[in-house]
């Protein structure tokens, strides 16, 4: 009898137990409604070495919101600006494995991976940013992003910054014989280097992050970069003699992990095309009025302001020619010849 009411037990318990297992399991996954559904939100982490308030900063934050509105927050963009995750020198092998999912590093950075992006950085290539603009949106665009493929990374489309001016600590520049001897930064970029050279600068490839503390130990004395980046970083206080030179144009190319884009849905993938797009027409329509802006701010607090001459910009151009050539010799690619036809 004992025995009988011993097995009538566990039974009872055990079917007690069956009944309210599932609601159990049920109560453990829905008790955090925030909870519900987590495993389906995307995340793409964006890692970028510029100020927020820059055209590149303002474009990404624009990028994120259309994402996540398109997609019902089902996709997340956090963003990470400043280089605080990944700068120059490290962003480009954090996309590569993955560590990050989306960055947007210059041209000028790009080429030292896929090569024939130095076309872009070639000086006085173009006239002004509508040109780029076209270019960049046409077949010729097109060829560049789909060259990023080989190195595993898909390119999203170009965001603009703008056209780079010259910044000097001791006087203005105006001549290339204002370069000579002196410390330059640039960009870790091929022409970029020989652009240096070529002016009589001792060139150094410098990291963006590192920039104010190389000027704070004298190691940099003239630089180029665009007024949005010159402002942002406060290199004007520092290095208060601006030369508007518009010699080199600086955008960026957009890429993502090639096979986190591959893994996304279909859906989700025209999510983040939609949403690139509208960031690229935003960025279109303001990153010029931004770099005016900053430049009127830099006049404001009294820097030293100068424009090259006609007759100037000539004598940089000369002085350039040899760039031309070697771009030429080393690249089995028409894309110069293709945007010289636009161009000129
Ligand atoms: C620089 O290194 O000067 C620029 O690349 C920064 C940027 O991303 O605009």
């Amino acid at each position: 009898m004992r025995m009988y009411i011993g097995s009538a037990g566990i039974i009872l318990c055990l079917v007690i137990g069956l009944i309210a297992y599932p609601n159990f399991t049920k109560q453990q996954t829905a008790y955090d409604a925030e909870q519900v559904g987590l495993n389906e939100i995307v995340t793409i982490r964006f890692s970028h070495v510029v100020a927020e308030n820059t055209p590149k900063g303002r474009t990404a934050l624009y990028f994120k919101k259309q994402v996540e509105s398109k997609s019902n927050g089902k996709i997340r963009v956090e963003l990470y600006p400043n280089g605080m995750l990944y700068n120059d020198e490290t962003e480009m092998d954090a996309l590569k494995t993955n560590q990050i999912q989306m960055i947007a590093p210059t041209y000028s950075k790009i080429s030292t991976v896929v090569p024939s992006w130095e076309v872009l950085d070639l000086p006085f290539l173009f006239k002004d940013e509508q040109q780029v603009q076209s270019i960049l949106n046409s077949a010729i665009g097109k060829e560049l992003l789909s060259k990023t493929k080989e190195e595993g990374l898909h390119g999203l489309g170009f965001w603009q910054n703008g056209f780079k001016q010259m910044i000097s600590n001791e006087r203005s520049i105006r001549h290339v014989s204002d370069f000579k001897g002196r410390s330059m930064r640039t960009m870790n970029s091929n022409i970029l280097l020989q652009q240096g050279m070529l002016l009589g600068a001792r060139t150094n490839a410098i990291s963006f992050d590192e920039v104010n503390k190389k000027i704070d130990e004298e190691k940099i004395d003239v630089q180029e970069n665009t007024l949005s980046n010159i402002f942002s970083k406060s290199f004007y206080k520092k290095e208060p003699y601006i030369t508007l030179s518009n010699h080199g144009i600086l955008g960026y190319g957009v890429l993502m992990n090639e096979s986190f884009w591959e893994s996304l849905s279909e859906t989700n993938q025209q999510v983040i095309t939609n949403a690139m797009n509208e960031a690229s027409q935003w960025n279109e329509k303001n990153a010029q009025a931004m770099n005016e802006a900053d430049l009127k701010a830099m006049k404001q607090y009294g820097t030293t302001i100068v424009t090259l001459s006609e007759k100037e910009k000539e004598e940089w151009k000369r002085t350039f020619i040899p760039l031309y050539d070697t771009f030429k010799k080393q690249h089995q690619t028409d894309l110069l010849q293709q945007i010289q036809r636009i161009t000129k």
